[in-house]
């Protein structure tokens, strides 16, 4: 199932890295192009909101979070400790935000949730790939992109059971990769298909390739993982409307569903737990840093998914309320 399509050949993709390059060091303030569609106001933005969308008239990305705000968050990712030191940039992020700012991904709701969900996604994002602990310079949270790869694989995470949908290729280890790491050849698989990117055959490209991994995770970030789930994009940004089951299961609209969307049982309904507190820790550490304040985050049961029932579990939320 997995579209056979390799990368562009060489002479393109220089090509086209060169034109990028020249779009980001531009005048970022670059013209909204504006048209209407049956009625409705549709813009386009260059390189950055790259496909006609309502979601491209308003701010994009780049004008509330720039190149110095990212090396703020990220400060401490290309020092000589770090494991991907010269991996992650500012460029690879706006770069792959080209395919879902018009899906709406750091373009819904206005400037202040613009923001916040830019902060929600690179919360995800450092928690996961940090090298940070306690006594570390600058402190645990100052570590985020430090990993682009899980260091020593216990196993090739080759699951047998979609042997005929997303078959393991001989020799390739789907061990944790990217920005919030892909696990599991049936992970590679259903994003290699979203993205039209051979994962399944080259799980390597997403360790060489950081716009690639960013967009791997974004593509996580605005597809429901399935039917009666919610994108962590919908369940952040209020798209999402609950039914009486999740009101039940004490799931609302914001970052704890997030990370339940993502890591169901992992991280959920365990009360405080270190690995939920650690996302949601470089949540609101991004969200001081980039002059939100840790204080829009809303109130604990929003905010966590302490309380909340694990979509991964069985839908019994009687069970625990
Ligand atoms: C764009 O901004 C206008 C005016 O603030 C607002 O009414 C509209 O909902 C915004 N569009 C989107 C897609 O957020
Ligand atoms: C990285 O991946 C992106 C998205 O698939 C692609 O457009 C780009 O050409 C790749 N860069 C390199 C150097 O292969
Ligand atoms: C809601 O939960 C009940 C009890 O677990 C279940 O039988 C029902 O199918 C659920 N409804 C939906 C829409 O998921």
């Amino acid at each position: 199932m997995a579209t056979k399509r390799g990368f562009m050949s060489m002479t393109v993709a220089i090509a086209a890295l060169a034109v990028i390059i020249a779009s980001v060091s531009a005048d970022p303030s670059t013209p909204t192009l504006v048209k209407t569609v049956r009625g409705k106001k549709v813009c386009k933005r260059d390189w950055e909101c790259a496909e006609w969308s309502k979601y491209c008239c308003n701010h994009t990305i780049s004008d509330f979070f720039q190149t110095y705000q990212f090396e703020d968050l990220f400060s401490k990712r290309n020092t000589p400790v770090a494991h991907a030191a010269g991996f992650w940039d500012y460029k690879s992020f706006i770069t792959a935000s080209a395919a879902y700012q018009p899906k709406g991904f750091g373009t819904t709701g206005g400037k202040l949730m613009q923001m916040k969900e830019v902060a929600a996604f690179l919360g995800h994002v450092g928690s996961k790939t940090t090298c940070g602990y306690g006594v570390a310079t600058g402190g645990p949270l100052a570590w985020g992109l430090c990993y682009n790869k899980e260091m020593s694989p216990s196993q090739s995470y080759c699951d047998d059971y979609y042997k005929y949908t997303y078959p393991c290729t001989p020799g390739a280890e789907y061990y944790g990769r990217g920005a919030i790491p892909l696990y599991w050849n049936y992970n590679y698989g259903a994003v290699g298909e979203a993205l039209k990117v051979d994962l399944l055959n080259h799980p390597e490209y997403i360790e060489q390739n950081a716009t690639l991994a960013f967009m791997a995770a974004m593509s996580m970030w605005v597809t429901s993982p399935r039917k009666g789930v919610p994108s962590a994009h919908d369940a952040f940004v209020g798209n999402w409307k609950p039914t009486k089951n999740d009101t039940l299961a004490k799931r609302s609209p914001g970052f704890g569903t997030t990370m339940n969307v993502l890591y169901g049982d992992l991280t959920c309904g365990q009360g405080d737990i270190d690995g939920m507190n650690n996302v949601v820790s470089h949540y609101q550490y991004y969200l001081d840093l980039i002059g939100v304040g840790r204080e829009e985050a809303g109130p604990h049961e929003v905010l966590t998914c302490a309380e909340q029932v694990p979509f991964t579990s069985s839908p019994t939320p009687s069970a625990s309320s």
